[in-house]
């Protein structure tokens, strides 16, 4: 975001994730061990992808926030403003409360700026109370599927939004060096009306 845009707010929940991303900005080398097999891991430097220098994460502001909060945020937060671009990147899911947080936008985006939502859906109780999942499984009185796509869209449009773009985003998480996980996110675009 921070080769397009002159600023940029980033923020996560884990101030660990923070601290490793202030720490790569700040041109120290970060060092992660990585599992090869059983209790063997091996040693490795985090480096950034090409065109990011210096000058452009010298616009990104890092901090530990959390994403319901985003309302309270817009309210009372010093430096918090409203945006062009928002990136939500696998992040829906995760939430206690993934309306809260899909409720605020409006709050924070300019008219005619745009929201980016990755997220696989991938529900479980353990992160959302079931009731507060958007979709994920059958509706109680008619049997039906509810898909979580068509409750974001409901949400979306009711926030003001209109739907620009859907893609199928793939990524891959490695648990040691013989075994990923395959996940594809749903990638969807909004631009606020
Ligand atoms: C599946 S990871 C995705 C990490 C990263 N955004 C990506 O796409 O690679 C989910 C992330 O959501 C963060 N998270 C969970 N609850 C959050 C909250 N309430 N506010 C902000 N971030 C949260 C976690 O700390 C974790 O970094």
């Amino acid at each position: 975001m921070a080769k397009t845009f002159d600023h940029v707010e980033a923020f996560d929940f884990s101030q660990s994730f923070i601290t490793a991303a202030q720490q790569i900005q700040s041109g120290e080398e970060l060092k992660i061990s990585i599992p090869v097999e059983g209790d063997i891991s091996e040693e490795v430097s985090v480096v950034q992808e090409p065109g990011v220098d210096a000058d452009v994460m010298s616009k990104v502001n890092f901090w530990q926030g959390d994403a319901c909060a985003l309302s309270e945020y817009a309210e009372n937060k010093e430096g918090f403003s409203t945006y062009d671009g928002v990136v939500m990147a696998n992040l829906l899911c995760r939430l206690p409360n993934p309306q809260a947080c899909l409720s605020a936008l409006p709050q924070i985006v300019n008219k005619g700026g745009v929201v980016v939502i990755v997220t696989p859906f991938t529900w479980l109780e353990e992160y959302t109370p079931k009731h507060l999942w958007l979709g994920g499984m059958n509706d109680p009185v008619s049997g039906q599927p509810m898909y979580s796509k068509d409750k974001l869209k409901e949400i979306m449009e009711a926030n003001g939004f209109e739907k620009i773009h859907e893609e199928q985003m793939p990524l891959v998480i490695r648990e040691h060096q013989r075994k990923y996980q395959y996940i594809i996110s749903e990638a969807t675009g909004w631009r606020k009306k």
